[in-house]
């Protein structure tokens, strides 16, 4: 559940801030951002609407669907054995889904080193910033439609077997030996040429963040520290702040 939690708050963040708009359903108004193809496949949304359900009952219309995200993301990462930060709050909710904006904003699982420095750096985020990010796969796990391309290449044989040629578009997998442990694992891997997805594997493949991944592959404390802060900088995207926006009552609608 940790790293399904963090996902959440990722996804939140990059689509037009972090403003709870992936939270929202289908609506009469609402057209949700959760049917778009990157979002499709994030879970948690319950640990966000219990949480959620408990404030409202000890303190009505006071903290916001996007600071739960914020600090349910920083709990995983402690609860998974990573780092903890302080956590800004303060965000408001949008009362407005942005599906169109999804695809634009979120990284794809088949993306070049270029285009992911060039989209987190629109997020005002630097290619460090990047890859301490994409440590988060050391969480959690990828359908195989997400890597086939890559394993059909190589001569990955225990991957091919549980992700064939044809089928199996959803058998999961873990995204480094460890999916529930937050630790260096995924660096390690990568710097093996053992990435999963294409995106992991770029991070280290003759480009200009080579030397990230192999500093962090060294230095697990080092990772963690550059997650915290990242994490921090992510978390402060576009927030909705005074009268902007409102507290939604629950997450997955706005106010009426
Ligand atoms: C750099 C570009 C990135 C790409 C292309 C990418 C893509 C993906 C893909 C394809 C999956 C598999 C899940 C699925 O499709 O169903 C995944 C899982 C995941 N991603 Fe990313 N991701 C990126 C960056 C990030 C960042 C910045 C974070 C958080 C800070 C993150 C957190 C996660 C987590 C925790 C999972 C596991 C989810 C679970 O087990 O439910 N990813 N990502």
């Amino acid at each position: 559940m940790s790293a399904a939690l963090i996902r959440l708050h990722f996804h939140d963040c990059f689509v037009h801030g972090c403003d709870a708009s992936n939270l929202l359903n289908n609506s009469q108004t609402i057209k949700s951002e959760k049917d778009s193809p990157p979002n499709v496949s994030t879970r948690g949304h319950q640990v966000i609407d219990a949480a959620k359900a408990q404030l409202e009952t000890i303190c009505p219309a006071v903290v916001s669907c996007a600071d739960i995200l914020a600090v349910a993301a920083r709990d995983a990462s402690a609860f998974a054995g990573g780092p903890s930060w302080d956590v800004k709050l303060g965000r408001r909710d949008s009362t407005a889904a942005f599906p169109d904006e999804v695809m634009g904003n979120l990284p794809f699982f088949n993306s070049d080193l270029q285009i992911l420095i060039d989209l987190f750096k629109r997020k005002g985020l630097s290619p460090r910033d990047m890859v301490a990010l994409s440590g988060a796969h050391t969480l959690g796990l990828a359908p195989c439609f997400s890597f086939r391309e890559r394993i059909h290449s190589n001569n990955a044989s225990a991957l091919r077997r549980r992700c064939p040629a044809v089928g199996g578009d959803s058998n999961l997998v873990a995204m480094d030996m460890t999916p529930d442990k937050f630790d260096n694992n995924y660096f390690t891997n990568i710097v093996q040429r053992k990435g999963l997805l294409k995106t992991d594997q770029v991070l280290f493949s003759g480009g200009v963040t080579d030397s990230i991944v192999m500093e962090y592959s060294q230095s697990p404390s080092r990772f963690s520290a550059d997650f915290a802060a990242a994490m921090i900088k992510m978390g402060d995207l576009q927030p909705l702040t005074g009268s902007a926006g409102q507290v939604r009552k629950i997450c997955s609608a706005a106010n009426k």
